[in-house]
């Protein structure tokens, strides 16, 4: 059975399909993430999983940062920062990874955790009501 590291809320809902529907999708990465970490699997396996993470993550934060420039949202800077500081880490982590410093622990697995809810239950609140009024 899987383990479920992170469980849909409702009140993760932005209400803008296309921005949850990405959501649902990385908690469902980190939920394999976890699964994998959980399960004692080979490094090589948790590497793809980070690898995956990395990038879904990446191709989500470009979505919501292009709709920040089309719709010119007074936020933005604050918010791409944001993003940043956490690519930033996540490379940071990877790099590390592949040098055979670190590996995924139950403290990296709660920083995900926690940064991802913390950011769509904050950050990512705050640009609903213009991307709903630009039609989103
Ligand atoms: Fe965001």
């Amino acid at each position: 059975m899987a383990r479920v590291f992170i469980l849909w809320n409702e009140k993760y809902n932005t209400g803008i399909q296309e921005i949850d529907d990405q959501h649902k999708k990385l908690i469902k990465i980190l939920n394999s993430l976890y699964e994998s970490f959980v399960d004692r699997t080979t490094n090589e396996k948790l590497k793809e999983v980070v690898q995956e993470m990395a990038k879904y993550t990446e191709y989500h934060f470009g979505v919501e940062e292009k709709y920040f420039k089309e719709f010119n949202y007074s936020a933005a800077d604050e918010h791409i920062a944001e993003h940043q500081t956490f690519v930033q880490n996540v490379k940071t982590f990877q790099e590390d990874m592949e040098q055979g410093k670190v590996s995924v622990t139950f403290q990296l697995m709660n920083f995900l955790r926690s940064w991802l809810i913390e950011h769509i239950n904050g950050t990512d609140r705050r640009y609903i009501s213009l991307f709903k009024e630009k039609g989103l």
